[in-house]
């Protein structure tokens, strides 16, 4: 895979694949810049370099159809406020105004272009499409490692058309969750929390024989102490995964399951919360979080380890009462010397809120894209990298 330290960008037009897409407030405000934060290395080199930058990226999920909700151009604006430059934005993905748009820049200058997503011919992976926005740039860069799981035009066909590398962000998230997956330094905890523990077994499967301790929060605990044969009343529970877990349990998966939970009578601010042994769950109750003495579990496990890796809420985080589970374990991995890795969107927006993304060593970018390639898939964004 190429990298863009290789490429001579200077006075060049470089189509820049990036993955702006952050989250908003009810109020339409950015609440987790994290994507654009990590985005701004590649664009300060690009500039740095004298290489006109035209970025590209999709936001939410539009339906291939023009939406002012998913419009990028707030996005722009904070891209610009964060960087410290101008940076100027192009209400047109691929056509004439784009064209013109591209056409007009100079070396240094920094477009971003409205959303891919606007036009079917990006998930469609339209090969017509694809050629519009080659045509626009001389170089391709992608540093979109939370697209790279998706085989979409500006990801995939894009890079058979131009010379192409792989960004700065895509180059250290590779490396790094490379070596979690393959060689981490041990011994290794990974701490799973989040809703569904089947969208989580290809890491477990994969990371197994290289994981040393396997520490469960989140919903998806609750499936495994069912398995277990723990009663676990009214919680959410994925019921057809229940007799899986039930052998996997038994296959020595080094294993720790909450020993203490928070319950309630259900996810709301005004419920009365309760810290009970997660043997003793009330039949009208619902496990919501994590409770103290496992945090010290987790954490005194996570302390010994020379490599933490974190992905999904260990509780119902939207509400407070039930937040605090997660939260200690963030301020206690803040604390460890280890090497320690989060990712996944809803976590990484938890921890932002929190104020506690900076306690860890390394954040990936990445949700389905982390998980898929911790799994051991290929992605086809790299895989399109590697063969142009
Ligand atoms: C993400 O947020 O996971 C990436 O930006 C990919 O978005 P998608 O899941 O809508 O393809
Ligand atoms: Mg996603």
């Amino acid at each position: 895979m190429k990298t863009l330290e290789t490429l001579d960008v200077s006075g060049k037009r470089v189509i820049v694949r990036a993955d702006l897409n952050v989250s908003f407030r009810q109020d339409g405000t950015i609440s987790d810049d994290f994507r654009l934060k990590a985005f701004l290395p590649t664009l300060r080199t690009l500039q740095d370099q004298g290489a006109v930058s035209l970025v590209f990226s999709h936001l939410g999920r539009p339906d291939g159809k023009p939406d002012e909700h998913f419009s990028l151009r707030p996005v722009a604006e904070q891209l610009s406020r964060l960087l410290g430059k101008d940076i100027r934005f192009v209400d047109e993905t691929a056509g004439d105004r784009a064209q013109a748009a591209a056409q007009a820049a100079r070396p240094g200058d920094i477009l971003v272009f409205e959303n891919l997503r606007f036009d079917p011919g990006e998930e469609a992976n339209d090969p017509a499409f694809a050629k519009k926005i080659a045509q626009l740039g001389d170089l391709y860069v992608n540093d979109a490692f939370g697209v790279c799981h998706r085989s979409h035009a500006s990801v995939v066909e894009v890079p058979k058309l131009l010379p192409s590398a792989a960004g700065m962000l895509l180059v250290r998230g590779i490396a790094t969750l490379t070596a979690l997956r393959d060689n981490p330094e041990r011994p290794l905890t990974v701490i799973l929390g989040g809703a569904k523990i089947s969208t989580k077994l290809p890491i477990v499967e994969r990371m197994l024989p290289r994981t040393d301790a396997f520490c469960l929060g989140g919903a998806l605990a609750n499936t495994v102490l069912r398995a277990k044969g723990f009663r676990t009343g009214k919680s959410v529970i994925e019921t057809t995964m229940v007799e899986r877990m039930k052998q996997l349990a038994q296959d020595g998966m080094k294993l720790h399951l909450p020993e203490d939970v928070v319950v309630a009578d259900g996810p709301t601010a005004e419920a009365s919360v309760h810290t009970r042994p997660s043997a003793e769950v009330h039949d009208h109750e619902m496990i919501l979080d994590i409770g103290p003495k496992t945090v010290e579990a987790f954490s005194d496990i996570a302390q010994k380890s020379k490599t933490v890796f974190w992905n999904g809420p260990l509780g119902w985080t939207e509400l407070a009462a039930f937040s605090r589970g997660t939260e200690a374990i963030a301020r206690r991995l803040g604390e460890i010397d280890g090497f320690t890795v989060v990712g996944g969107g809803d976590i990484v927006a938890a921890l932002v809120n929190m104020g506690l993304i900076d306690k860890f060593k390394f954040v990936s970018t990445g949700g389905g894209a982390m998980l898929e390639f911790l799994a051991g898939k290929e992605l086809p964004g790299v895989a399109a990298l590697a063969s142009s």
